[in-house]
């Protein structure tokens, strides 16, 4: 397929583009590179450098490509930071993201592949979560991404687009080529390995006494590659409906003091840690049930183990310690 991957130059974008490329798709890399790096777009891939509210240039991406169907990972993603400026989050995650379905529809595109995220839960009760949990989310980032998802139900009634739409917590690990690395670093696993390697002094651990086996927060990390993958199969889904599809690591999840300790082990290094309060509104667990992709879908992840996770980020950096740089 010739597929359109927007944010393609960001952390998950990268891999995606890699991925599609290694299994003979064509791909064209749309990014602003506000965040990503010119370095992080595959040298097999066309490259776009335009801003999603350009509809003109989308349209063009779209024609001069002759785009088959597009995935979308252009967002702005930081948390804590949706919670402080809305309005941020609403004109990237939902206004751009209209910007692009129109120009689809004007394009006749119809297929389009969603990185939304588990943050449209919010704090569920029930642990792994399933789809059909209530969407309840309790900062800006989830609500803005299930506001896009919402509207892609829209444009399906009105205009026949599909949409298969991903919803999963940690992206993590990396490949040979492409790894994380972003100005402003919020995930665990790069920021203990940077730790690590000496770039920061200490990893704060928000809480140590959650009913959890060890105290500490549990999550779900899912292997970069295994994402892309998913996100490449869910676009067969489409020649029939649309679907909305969680990733979790399919465990139990790795608590803070598990990565920590696999991210010692692995690089040999002694790595700070601090315990520090609890983060108000971070739930003991969050883990994502993948058990309908793996259904409907045959999605298998490989790379599931923290380890090999853990492993892999830790190559990347090691070989790429500026990052990309500037
Ligand atoms: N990283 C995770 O753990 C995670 C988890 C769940 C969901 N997601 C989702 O996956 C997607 C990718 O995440 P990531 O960590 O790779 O992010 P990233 O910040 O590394 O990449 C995003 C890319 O999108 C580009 N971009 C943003 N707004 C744009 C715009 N208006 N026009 C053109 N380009 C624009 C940026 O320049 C950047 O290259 C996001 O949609 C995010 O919400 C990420």
């Amino acid at each position: 397929m010739r597929v359109l991957v927007t944010g393609g130059a960001g952390y998950i974008g990268s891999v995606v583009t890699e991925e599609l490329l290694n299994d003979g798709h064509e791909a064209t890399v749309y990014d602003s590179l506000y965040k990503g790096h010119r370095a992080a777009v595959d040298s097999r891939a066309q490259f776009v450098q335009a801003d999603l509210m350009d509809a003109e240039a989308l349209r063009r991406a779209l024609k001069e490509n002759r785009i088959e169907a597009v995935i979308h990972m252009a967002a702005d993603s930081l948390v804590s930071e949706s919670v402080y400026q809305p309005a941020k989050y609403y004109r990237n995650n939902v206004a751009a993201g209209l910007s692009l379905l129109d120009a689809m529809r004007d394009c006749d595109v119809r297929k389009l592949v969603f990185s939304s995220t588990a943050a449209t839960y919010g704090e569920p009760d029930r642990q792994p979560i399933a789809e059909t949990d209530p969407t309840n989310p309790t900062k800006p980032y989830g609500e803005t991404k299930l506001a896009f998802e919402r509207a892609l139900r829209w444009f399906e009634r009105a205009y026949g687009m599909r949409y298969a739409s991903l919803r999963y917590f940690n992206a993590a690990g990396a490949t040979e080529q492409f790894g994380e690395w972003h100005d402003t670093e919020t995930h665990l696993i790069p920021l203990v390995l940077q730790a690590a390697a000496g770039l920061r002094q200490d990893i704060q651990v928000y809480g140590d006494d959650y009913p959890t086996r060890d105290g500490t927060c549990v999550r779900d990390y899912i292997h970069v590659i295994d994402l892309a993958r998913a996100h490449i199969l869910a676009l067969q889904i489409l020649d029939q409906r649309s679907a909305i599809y969680n990733l979790g690591c399919g465990g139990e999840g790795y608590s803070v003091r598990e990565v920590v300790d696999t991210a010692r082990n692995v690089t040999g290094r002694e790595i700070t840690t601090r315990i520090a309060p609890r983060r108000p509104g971070d739930p003991a667990v969050l883990i994502a049930s993948s058990e309908k992709i793996r259904r409907e879908l045959g999605w298998q992840p490989e790379f599931q183990d923290l380890r090999v996770i853990i492993e892999s980020a830790w190559k990347w950096m090691s070989r790429h310690p500026q990052g990309y740089g500037k």
